[in-house]
């Protein structure tokens, strides 16, 4: 059913009344991300004083837009409280991040976070992860074989493509390879196993970071999940 509510901006502005002044905040990645800093932005011309950093080219650039000051990563400590998307999450907050392809640059910033709250409609909620391929960025350097050790886990893997063609290249220079497990009943085994993997950068499976998740229902409320 087509819900006449738009849940991901529901969601991404309820998670936006977090933010007060003089905090330092990271600034997500995706379609429901996009209106957090949307909403941020919007709080900056009308006088709010912020700093943030972004997950991605693609955020950064939005954020400039919309006039909100970034900060050289090298001039900040800690975040106060990030947001960002999801793909998908459970009742214990485990997630599934990196269907725009930024996963990496997403768990560093979640990892240097005091908050991480996930925004996200209510389709985003499973009992199990899985169904969504799990996003794994690889060295470009022999990601055949990191194919294949992905491969011995358990699933069927999927280098991603651009649109038009050849591979699609993540912000900093690397492939994804997705993952189709179907189900993930142990996803901390899962990550140890992926994070152990030579050729592996980092995988889109996010356990114990997220605080909170503000989740965009059909009936334009917002479900909280802590
Ligand atoms: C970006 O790499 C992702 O982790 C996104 O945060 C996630 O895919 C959610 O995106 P949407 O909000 O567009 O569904």
């Amino acid at each position: 059913m087509v819900s006449e509510y738009n849940m991901k901006k529901i969601a991404a502005e309820h998670a936006t009344k977090y933010v007060q002044a003089g905090m330092k905040i990271g600034l997500g990645t995706g379609s429901t991300a996009y209106y957090a800093i949307l909403k941020i932005g919007e709080m900056v011309r009308d006088g709010l004083s912020i700093q943030a950093v972004a997950t991605s080219e693609a955020s950064e650039k939005l954020a400039v837009e919309q006039g909100i000051p970034l900060i050289p990563l090298r001039e900040v400590d800690r975040l106060d409280l990030t947001i960002d998307g999801a793909d998908e999450l459970d009742d214990q907050l485990r997630l599934i991040k990196g269907g725009g392809g930024a996963l990496l640059r997403e768990k560093i910033t979640a990892f240097h976070s005091e908050r991480l709250v996930i925004v996200a409609d209510d389709t985003k909620t499973v009992t199990q992860l899985g169904a969504f391929p799990l996003p794994v960025e690889i060295v470009p350097f022999a990601y055949e074989w990191t194919i294949q050790s992905l491969t011995q886990l358990g699933c069927t893997v999927q280098i991603r493509h651009k649109p038009d063609k050849g591979f699609y290249v993540t912000d900093n220079g690397n492939y994804i390879a997705d993952c189709k497990f179907q189900q993930i009943p142990q996803p901390e085994e899962l990550s140890s196993r992926i994070g152990s993997l030579p050729g592996v950068v980092e995988h889109g499976l996010f356990i114990g970071m997220a605080d909170q998740a503000i989740i965009g229902c059909q009936d334009g409320t917002v479900r909280i999940l802590h």
